[in-house]
């Protein structure tokens, strides 16, 4: 009966693996697709304090309505719950607007090579503000993924320093929404979903005043006339796409979230950028050097390095 035993044994582990698989190539597709509608909107349109509340807004309605026709079972939620969520809002919501600026200033793959040294920044957050320890090896990781973006930067034909700083904030910032999460979604019983949702809604109420304050509908208003009579009436369907696909994307991420581990996520996630630094490259035609390659290269590489050191 051993074989049987098992070949039981596998079919669970091998489910398992299928589903998560399932879920990743998922999260890359609808971030790809996110990703190249945000950019296309934020060409015409260089408003990234609006297009990021209006992805917030889209992905808020999108729940309302799941939860109002009882397609999503709303969770039951307390004060304590929306306390503990609003840290983790604050930081979604700086991660999320730095990076959207990022991009309007810089091509994609740009933006997104600087984020893959995400590692980096939650291992210099724990080790010097709450004073974790790692091993020599996680340490030594951080060589090729600071130098790699480094390489990256320094190379870089079009680079900008509101971009570039956009992407360091949105590392840092999301560094902190990992942090505060993790303690946030321990032990609740909200879904991966539904606490991305409401991290949605709360983000929303946190960037709607500062996008107004920082653009505002004057110009918003100029710059949509603008933006139709250049691109014709499809500019409304990519504004609708970046902002339906970036609910998608970060809702199957948290969904995989309840299932795989942070470092697992975090593999996955560094993953998920080679394939929007590739397709980016090829639909923007963004010119690259051998010697900026290299560097995004480099980076990645440490990245996995990383992954391996901590596990
Ligand atoms: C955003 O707009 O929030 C960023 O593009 C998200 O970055 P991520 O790839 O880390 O989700």
């Amino acid at each position: 009966s051993q074989p049987l035993e098992a070949a039981a044994e596998v079919k669970p582990e091998t489910a398992k693996r299928v589903k998560i698989g399932i879920y990743f190539a998922t999260w890359w597709a609808l971030n790809v697709v996110f990703n190249i509608y945000n950019k296309k909107v934020l060409n015409a349109y260089p408003y990234p304090w609006l297009t990021s509340t209006l992805s917030l807004a889209c992905g808020s309605l999108m729940m309302l309505i799941s939860w109002a026709t009882r397609i999503a079972e709303a969770p039951k939620t307390d004060f304590e719950f929306w306390k503990t969520l609003f840290p983790v809002a604050v930081a979604h919501t700086i991660g999320h607007v730095a990076a959207t600026v990022s991009m309007s200033k810089v091509a994609v793959s740009f933006t997104h090579i600087i984020k893959s040294g995400e590692p980096a920044f939650s291992v210099l957050v724990s080790r010097l503000l709450l004073g974790e320890t790692f091993p020599p090896a996680v340490y030594l990781s951080l060589v090729p993924i600071i130098g790699g973006c480094a390489l990256a930067a320094v190379t870089e034909l079009n680079f900008n320093m509101t971009g570039f700083m956009g992407a360091m904030i949105s590392n840092l910032a999301f560094v902190f929404r990992n942090i505060f999460s993790k303690k946030g979604m321990k032990g609740k019983s909200v879904s991966g979903m539904n606490y991305y949702a409401c991290l949605s809604m709360l983000s929303l109420l946190i960037l709607t005043p500062f996008a107004i304050a920082v653009e505002g509908p004057q110009l918003w208003a100029a710059g949509w006339e603008k933006a139709l009579s250049e691109i014709g009436p499809q500019f409304v369907w990519w504004v609708a796409a970046q902002s339906i696909f970036y609910h998608l994307y970060n809702q199957v991420s948290y969904m995989s979230l309840d299932q795989i581990s942070p470092l697992t996520f975090s593999i996955g996630n560094t993953m998920k950028r080679i394939s929007v630094i590739v397709s980016s490259i090829i639909i923007f035609h963004t010119p690259v050097q051998p010697i900026n390659a290299l560097g995004a290269a480099i980076a990645i590489l440490g990245t996995f390095l990383y992954s391996q050191a901590k596990a």
